[in-house]
């Protein structure tokens, strides 16, 4: 095997940047070259055209990690990642860049959607099986942006001023979880972060994503954010990407100054090589299993499973009345959003109404209840609201285009448009059952309408499934069974950072670990729709609560979760802990494991959950590490962080040489 070694100074120098918008070098054939595509939400990889720029390739349009998210299924984030591998692995991809854990700090954040979380312990175990979705068939994943960038606004410039224990325990635990599928890649942020930018920062690149994390892999830049080749390498980046005329010569500067060490190209340069080879061992034990259209098929079932739905007055499922459609949206779904992970997807979609109409028709239950009349969608408000009229039930379809969630900008509001607003009003006034469903990437505010309509189903970005899984859920061909995976607030206005956005370089991370469902359940802040929460067409009942302990810091929590219905449904189930008294300040309480369960109609299931040290510790800033400090902590079971079923305490007694002592 080549290693630096064996290259000039030239060649090595050259190796550290890229070949050009995608590919690092290949040394005229000497080494292999790597070749980087975007994702996560299906592939999207950039071919030079007949004029020389480059455009996306078609490709599938898989749910957006806002999805996956609100799926809180492992296996649905590990089936996407095999699916978008395939699609890797067809069109010459070795490293797909994603997937992105960054904190949901703010429903404001134009790249929540590409985002899983605002919980970092959701996020890291399910970017953990994305990866390993990804990597088991055959393609390299990366985890970007590290870290602390929550916001896209000023992200070019704005440092992030954090506290170490706030860094730790938010905005790195999700990539230290998914760091234990060792992903091929981490990618840096642009944003200087306590005044240094990531892709300069020592002490991130280094001690703590090398050293503490004990990451092996390649560390690369994000698309231009290196502003000094030399700091770079000097911090821990091995890789910049992407080509730009004064790379090397920025390198070579530095070396002539000695600057960088040799010790240090050479550790850089061997990290790629060895990636670039690795890569090409894991090519070799790619497979496909699907078709595009399997791969597309074998989507659905993940699209299904992430739409929560977030209030129903008896309406859903449909059945027994006429029904129509309203927007536009039903020919065309936001399927995604905007950026580096929007999707060119060619797939047309069959009209949502068509979708609906089919099913109802084709049901054995409904058929003679059922008097449908699914009509054609309104073009305009007036033929809409004339629609509405004439039908027991209306779905109006709204939410926030690509253009209004995307990457380099943020939301200005989380309100719909006062368009869509008056709309939903409208229609509700015709007394027609009025069903919203939102096509959004992060949370909206509903007080101006939520009580005009007898029910509200989000779907996020579903990709190119979009009608048939909404179709699905609304006729209860599929029971929902998505929960929120970040918390819908009362407004903007309710939430921490408020419409903040740090102007003037600067922004000050004042909420520490008060961020999402830690804020509104530890300082008592009514919200529209808590983490976590999610409705069925089942019920579920919660009992029998045991908890063993089997060591120091480790736990087997049991419970019995009963589906009550006579619909088969599947239940998420959450556990959070709360230390009971502590000598730091900890947020209420904090979740710390999840299950989601398929229960029949009337039967009941065993669950069992582990929680380990990671549940009960905290970062010691003083020792610079985890810390678990003895005593009651309170462990609940809920339906979602608001909705707790059951709860017991534990009793943690380490060994006092390893405590502080307490007052
Ligand atoms: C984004 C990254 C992306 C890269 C390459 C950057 O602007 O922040 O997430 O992977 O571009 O497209």
């Amino acid at each position: 095997m080549i290693t630096a070694k064996s290259l000039t100074l030239e060649e090595k120098l050259k190796l550290l940047t890229g070949k050009n918008l995608w590919q690092t070098e290949d040394l005229d054939g000497k080494v292999n070259s790597i070749f980087f595509a975007d994702g996560p939400h299906g592939l999207r990889k950039m071919k030079k055209n007949a004029h020389g720029y480059y455009e996306n390739i078609p490709s599938i349009a898989y749910p957006n990690l806002v999805n996956i998210a609100n799926t809180w299924n492992t296996s649905c984030a590990y089936e996407t990642g095999k699916l978008i591998a395939e699609d890797c692995v067809e069109n010459g991809v070795d490293v797909l860049l994603a997937p992105g854990v960054n904190i949901k700090r703010t429903p404001l954040c134009g790249r929540n959607f590409e985002y899983f979380s605002e919980d970092p312990y959701l996020s890291g175990i399910l970017a953990k099986n994305f990866t390993d979705g990804v990597q088991k068939y055959g393609v390299g994943a990366c985890l970007k942006h590290f870290c602390v960038n929550n916001r896209e606004i000023g992200r070019y410039f704005q440092s992030s001023e954090i506290d170490d224990r706030t860094m730790h325990e938010i905005y790195m635990t999700a990539f230290e979880i998914a760091l234990t599928s060792n992903p091929v890649a981490v990618m840096c942020s642009y944003n200087p972060v306590n005044g240094v930018y990531a892709s300069e920062n020592k002490k991130l690149l280094t001690d703590i994503l090398r050293k503490e994390f004990s990451y092996q892999g390649l560390i690369i830049s994000d698309w231009a954010s290196v502003k000094n080749g030399g700091k770079s390498l000097g911090a821990g980046l091995d890789l910049r990407m992407p080509y730009s005329e004064t790379a090397y010569d920025e390198l070579k500067d530095a070396y002539d100054k000695n600057l960088i060490t040799d010790k240090e190209i050479n550790n850089a340069v061997n990290k790629i090589l060895e990636t670039a080879n690795k890569l090409q061992t894991m090519r070799g034990k790619s497979k496909i299993t699907k078709d595009v259209m399997g791969r597309r098929k074998a989507a659905l079932a993940v699209a299904e499973e992430s739409i929560v739905l977030l209030k129903n007055d008896g309406v859903l499922p449909l059945g027994g009345s006429s029904v129509c459609v309203i927007g536009e949206l039903n020919r065309r779904p936001y399927i995604g959003g905007g950026g580096a992970a929007a999707v060119t997807t060619e797939f047309v979609q069959i009209p949502l109404n068509s979708l609906i109409g089919e099913i109802l028709s084709e049901s054995v239950i409904c058929t003679d209840k059922v008097k449908l009349d699914c009509l054609d969608p309104s073009h305009n408000d007036r033929e809409g609201i004339l629609l509405a009229s004439k039908n027991d039930v209306s779905i109006v379809l709204v939410g926030n285009s690509p253009a209004t969630e995307i990457e380099g900008h943020d939301r200005e509001t989380i309100r719909l448009s006062n368009k869509e607003e008056r709309l939903i009003k409208d229609v509700a006034a015709t007394g027609s059952k009025t069903v919203v469903v939102i096509e959004a990437g992060s949370a909206i505010d509903m007080t101006p309408w939520i009580n005009d309509v007898q029910a509200v189903v989000f779907a996020g970005y579903l990709g190119d499934n979009a009608n048939e899984a909404i179709a699905d859920i609304l006729t209860g061909k599929v029971t929902p069974s998505g929960k929120l995976s970040e918390t819908f607030p009362l407004s903007v206005e309710n939430t921490y950072c408020k419409t903040d956005t740090g102007k003037g370089g600067v922004e000050v991370y004042r909420d520490g670990l008060l961020v999402g469902y830690r804020y509104y359940d530890t300082e008592n802040v009514p919200v529209l729709f808590p983490f976590g929460y999610g409705l069925s067409y089942a019920s579920f009942d919660y009992s029998a609560l045991e908890i063993e302990k089997n060591g120091d810091t480790d736990f087997t929590v049991s419970y019995t979760v009963t589906n009550t219905s006579a619909v088969d449904g599947k239940e998420i189930s959450q556990i959070y802990v709360k230390d009971v008294v502590s000598s730091v300040f900890k947020p209420n309480k904090e979740l710390k494991a999840f299950s989601k369960d398929f229960i029949k109609a009337g039967e009941s299931k065993r669950i069992t959950v582990n929680l380990d040290k990671n549940a009960f510790a905290h970062y010691n800033v003083i020792s610079g590490g985890k810390y678990v400090e003895n005593g009651e902590f309170l462990i609940m079971v809920g339906a979602s962080c608001t909705d707790i079923k059951l709860k017991q305490k534990v009793s943690i007694s380490l060994p006092a040489e390893t405590q502080y002592s307490v007052i």
